[in-house]
């Protein structure tokens, strides 16, 4: 998977694509992420972005040019599949949505700032909007973060152990199962036994079990088919 994301302040981005799990995701070629910084698709002479909007109103909104030119000028190189505006009022992700989108080749990821972008990028530039949660936050980097991750560690190879992602809160629309490691007692409290035993159908009894308690405790819409809760 190749991921080209479009910022104003790609420095805020390097940090979090140089380290980790992505770091190592890219080192094994599993995973290519480019940042590409709108400034240099300006033609203003002082390389803005950003424009007063029509109509009056406080806030900034980010210019058409820059953000047309930038995806033009990946186009001219691959094909892409999506090109996805990171937005608070786009669609909600959520583990299925991830699933789906980890499939595909090359990604566009456009982050918004100030007031967001002018309404024709959204029209004419942009496939699909996807915002992380029903919060407001100063700029698309995080966000763009957010789904980047989401999707590079589902790519076959990037988890160490193939078969994690698989148990993952979610990914059975259920919440995971807690978790203990040594040592077996810190104090009075005490691993629960049956995590002991060497048992394996016990254990991964004993797991769904939690699992689904957890889930209907703390997650009730999830147990509900069609809410994602
Ligand atoms: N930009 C600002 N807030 C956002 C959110 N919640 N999701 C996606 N992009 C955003």
């Amino acid at each position: 998977m190749r991921i080209d994301i479009l910022t104003a302040l790609p420095r805020l981005l390097d940090s979090y694509f140089n380290e980790s799990i992505l770091k190592r995701a890219q080192a094994k070629g599993l995973a290519e992420v480019h940042v590409h910084d709108l400034r240099e698709f300006s033609e203003d002479k002082h390389r803005r972005v950003d424009d007063y909007p029509f109509g009056g109103g406080a806030g900034m909104v980010m210019t058409i040019g820059p953000i047309d030119k930038a995806i033009a000028w990946l186009k001219g190189q691959r094909r892409y599949d999506e090109v996805i505006y990171m937005s608070p009022d786009g669609e909600l992700l959520d583990q299925p949505m991830v699933n789906r989108m980890s499939s595909l080749k090359n990604l566009i990821i456009l982050c918004g700032h100030y007031k967001g972008v002018d309404e024709r990028v959204r029209e004419h530039l942009i496939d699909r909007e996807v915002s992380i949660g029903n919060y407001v936050l100063s700029g698309g980097e995080l966000p763009a973060a957010v789904l980047s991750d989401a999707l590079i560690r589902l790519l076959p190879g990037v988890l160490g152990d193939e078969t994690s992602a698989l148990s993952d809160s979610f990914q059975d629309g259920l919440v995971a199962p807690p978790m203990y490691t040594r040592p077996e007692a810190y104090g009075d409290w005490k691993v629960p036994e049956v995590l002991l035993s060497g048992h394996a159908a016990r254990i991964q009894e004993w797991r769904h079990k939690q699992s689904v308690e957890r889930t209907q405790v703390r997650r009730p819409r999830l147990l509900d088919e069609n809410d994602p809760g």
